[in-house]
């Protein structure tokens, strides 16, 4: 087995798996706020879209992607951010974005030159960016992100010695787990310092779409130089099962990339790109969907207030990162809620597995994902604050 799986901590979720289980066995109705894939079902405009496309001969679909689609992308990007692509050169559509993220490292990190393959991100973390480093062969950078910042990666606050070394860097806002936005400013600055010290800035936007207020801007927006950005469908539309997203950014970076994924055998099927051709041309079906994590959103504003329960406050995305009450980490009291039948995500689930390896990983913060529909969310509500008392 290839050592980088070896080495990969065991998965964290495991015991609060068994529980599930073992509460489901006995009858006892689960509200599943652990992993972040809602239930909303997708616009039918977008499935018929789907159907359409399906075609009588099915032949290997291209890398490059489907200039439909790309034509798509390039239009919602100009509306959106009011930044002009060209479709051929600027934009690969990608399944999804993890696989784009995962395969990033493996064309950009070369390990035959170890004082340039450095590989930062923020933690908590989505844990692709530290896996897809790992398989390549580069040296991740965990950067704990702090309250204090407002949980934005401070580049700024990193040893030069560090950011000489640094190939990549990944960015993320609006953030899974925390939630936090970053402002147009920020960007700036974490530009200004990757074209500094020539690092490559990857801006993984799949949340800019979940947004309650001001809309989150694109790092795309501050510079067009070693940045690549990876939109995705799957939160937007809500098209996860799909696989559908794209890629886009620096001329020369892409033109690389797609170089390297001509091996990977991820070409996006041709009737799926039709659909998300669709999808990136509809705003209605995203503004609704808006609407309904909208309501989710205030269930539980007005659970924690109720209960007292430290949250940051969601401009964005469907998360809420809350503190456990004092005395418990994050670990703790997912447990006892999932007595109760409430499932959210620990805290330390987050951490890199680096930190876990250095024990450097602990957390009194808890992440719920506003999955169940509306309904379910007011009867979870009421439980929680049952369990919560019971404490
Ligand atoms: C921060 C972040 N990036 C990327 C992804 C990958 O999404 P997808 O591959 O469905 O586009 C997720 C999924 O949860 C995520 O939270």
């Amino acid at each position: 087995m290839n050592r980088v799986i070896r080495s990969l901590r065991p998965y964290p979720m495991e015991e609060l798996n068994r529980i599930k289980a073992s509460l489901k066995k006995r009858g006892i109705k689960i509200y599943d706020f652990g992993t972040g894939d809602p239930k909303e079902p997708t616009d039918p405009k977008i499935r018929q879209a789907l159907i359409d496309a399906v075609p009588e001969v099915s032949q290997y679909p291209s890398v490059a992607g489907k200039k439909e689609l790309r034509e798509a992308v390039a239009k919602w990007f100009l509306n959106r951010f009011g930044i002009s692509l060209d479709p051929e050169t600027q934009i690969i559509p990608s399944n999804g974005s993890k696989e784009a993220i995962f395969h990033f490292p493996l064309v950009f990190i070369d390990t035959d030159i170890p004082e340039k393959n450095r590989v930062i991100f923020g933690t908590p973390a989505y844990p692709v960016y530290e896996r897809g480093t790992l398989y390549a062969g580069g040296r991740p950078v965990p950067v704990p992100l702090k309250e204090e910042d407002r949980f934005l990666l401070r580049l700024d606050k990193l040893p030069k010695s560090i950011l000489e070394e640094t190939k990549i860097v990944w960015i993320n806002y609006p953030h899974n787990p925390t939630g936090a936005t970053a402002t147009k400013s920020y960007l700036e600055d974490v530009y200004s310092i990757c074209r500094e010290y020539d690092i490559i800035l990857c801006s993984d936007e799949c949340y800019t779409e979940i947004y309650f207020d001001e809309k989150p801007p694109s790092a795309l927006e501050v510079g067009t130089e070693g940045v690549v950005v990876f939109h995705s469908l799957s939160k937007r539309s809500g098209l996860t099962g799909y696989r559908t997203g794209f890629v886009a950014g620096d001329e020369k970076l892409i033109a690389q990339y797609k170089k390297g994924r001509a091996s990977f055998g991820v070409a996006t099927p041709d009737f799926i790109q039709s659909a998300a051709a669709v999808a990136w041309s509809d705003e209605k079906h995203v503004k609704e969907r808006r609407e309904i994590f909208r309501k989710k959103r205030e269930i539980f504003i007005q659970l924690f207030d109720r209960l007292g329960l430290k949250y940051l406050y969601p401009e964005a995305t469907f998360y809420f990162w809350v503190k456990s009450p004092a005395g418990m980490s994050g670990e703790e009291y997912a447990k006892h809620l999932l007595n109760y039948g409430i499932v959210v995500s620990p805290g330390v689930n987050f951490c890199a597995g680096i930190e876990v390896l250095e024990n450097r990983c602990s957390s009194e913060y808890f992440r719920i994902a506003l999955v169940p529909t509306v309904e379910e969310c007011i009867e979870a509500s009421k439980i929680w604050e049952k369990a919560h008392k019971d404490i």
